[in-house]
């Protein structure tokens, strides 16, 4: 954390090169929009207070992610540039004093530790200015670091406006300066649209302070992979996989055995407790937090649920927006939806489906059923082929089976409807009235054999 540092992300422009009817800072990797990523980046550097983000395009959604996550959003009316992002917040943020960090919205991969770095760096150098730069094998799209003969930056030159030598130079600028926010804003008015975009280039700042009489460094990093910009969709999905592999990583190094990590989706925010097996290919998205012990089968989806220790998802399973207790089971091949809720030992097998649905403790479904709006009590057996009719074709209406029941296979069960403590359902039957505790109801016409029957020739 360094308390005087203020940050102001540039998340204002379009970004053409997407080709998307969304603004490029809404896309995501990593499981977050890019803004977020950068916001939450930000978080772990300086005061909440003290964080900004640019927005203009598409300006509502932009500010709704900025304002998700506590930060302020600081107004661009029209998009002329980097650096008139920046004077756009000279209001909010001249008065603040200390260092402004600036970086732009479209680099995600960027390290909380690297900002650290870089506003030591400006400090101890007492720069004016300090820029994050690497080197990459194309350049291309980047803005270069022109150097002196002993190494001194003397300018940022945009690739747009850059000479064919300059072109070969292989040294970019990350989007990412570190300023004394007090040489700043006083030369900040000095930037000029002279180039061939037309736009306030943040990078002329180097130049500007330079002729001003202050120093001006690079931080020069060797690994170019953490400052990728995002311009373009190949862009997004190298970052994507960038910061997936970074998030298995770190569930690893915390004990949870990821079995080919490099097949295996988990979102930034997910939680997962030690001793936990993740088969291949699964997706753990959203906001799920998974208890110690559990295993999470091959090409299984969780997403925004809740586990609880020793819970078991067999492959090919999907858990949304909902909860299992402790050791509960689920799968192969099951889906829950709709803040299902499945207590202790609670058992869901093949092709189940249930959908805002709960299962009391060691209740059982194991085969081919739809159990919807429903309320299943405990020790509760539901057979094979089981449906509940919970939808009229206008409402649905909720089922409720007592503890202990036994549901015989392929039963139909037309909501509202109640089943009893510890009654019996024959098998096939269509239940529509309500079932007494402790009956056996058969809902289904006898058997009828017609002995001597011979088929008609
Ligand atoms: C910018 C840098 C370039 C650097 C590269 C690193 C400038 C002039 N160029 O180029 O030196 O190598 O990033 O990725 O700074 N934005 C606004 N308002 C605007 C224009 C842009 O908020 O008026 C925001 C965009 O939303 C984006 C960020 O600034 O998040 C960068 O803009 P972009 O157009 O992608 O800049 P680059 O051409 O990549
Ligand atoms: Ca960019």
């Amino acid at each position: 954390m360094i308390d005087d540092a203020a940050v102001v992300i540039l998340a204002a422009g379009q970004g053409t090169r997407m080709k998307s009817k969304m603004a490029k800072v809404l896309h995501r990797a990593g499981g977050k929009p890019l803004v977020r990523q950068a916001i939450d980046t930000a978080l772990q550097i300086a005061p909440r207070e003290r964080i900004f983000v640019v927005v203009g395009y598409q300006a509502a959604q932009v500010r709704a992610e900025v304002e998700a996550a506590g930060v302020q959003a600081i107004h661009q009316t029209e998009q002329l540039g980097t650096g008139h992002a920046v004077m756009c917040g000279e209001e909010k943020l001249a008065g603040l004093g200390g260092r402004l960090i600036v970086f732009v919205g479209d680099c995600p991969l960027i390290r909380a530790s690297t900002l650290q770095q870089l506003a030591e760096a400006q400090r101890d150098a007492k720069a004016g200015a300090t820029v994050i730069t690497t080197e990459v094998p194309d350049a291309t799209g980047y803005g270069r670091i022109i150097r002196d003969r002993e190494g001194n930056v003397l300018e940022i030159v945009e690739h747009k406006a850059a000479s064919p030598e300059q072109l070969e130079v292989r040294e970019i600028n990350s989007g990412i300066l570190c300023f004394d926010a007090g040489l700043l804003w006083k030369h900040i008015h000095e930037l000029k649209q002279d180039n061939p975009a037309n736009e306030f280039y943040l990078t002329d700042m180097v130049a500007i302070l330079l002729r001003a009489g202050s120093r001006v460094t690079a931080m020069k990093i060797p690994d170019p992979s953490e400052l990728l910009g995002i311009n373009n969709r190949v862009e997004l999905a190298e970052a994507d996989r960038i910061l997936r592999a970074r998030k298995v990583r770190e569930l690893m190094i915390e004990g949870v055995t990821i079995e080919r990590p490099e097949t295996v989706t988990i979102d930034a925010d997910v939680k997962i407790g030690m001793d936990t097996i993740v088969g291949p290919f699964a997706q753990i998205t959203g906001s799920t937090v998974i208890g110690e012990g559990c295993r999470i089968g091959a090409a299984s989806i969780v997403h925004s649920s809740v586990l609880e220790d020793g819970v078991e998802v067999f492959p090919f399973s999907m858990i949304s927006d909902s909860r299992l207790d402790a050791k509960a089971q689920v799968g192969p091949f099951a889906r829950l939806r709709m803040h299902a809720h499945l207590a202790e030992h609670a058992h869901i097998g093949n092709f189940v489906e249930l959908k805002n649905t709960e299962v009391g403790a060691g209740s059982k479904s194991m085969h081919l059923a739809y159990l919807g709006d429903s309320t299943i009590g405990s020790k509760v057996n539901v057979g094979a082929g089981t449906i509940t009719c919970n939808y009229d074709g206008h409402k649905k209406h909720r089922t409720t089976i007592a503890d202990g029941v036994f549901v015989g296979s392929n039963s139909t069960l037309i909501a509202p409807v109640e089943v009893g403590e510890g009654s019996y359902i024959a098998a096939a039957s269509v239940i529509n009235m309500t079932v007494p505790p402790k009956a056996l109801a058969v809902g289904r016409a006898r058997q009828v054999n017609k002995e001597g029957w011979k088929r008609k020739t």
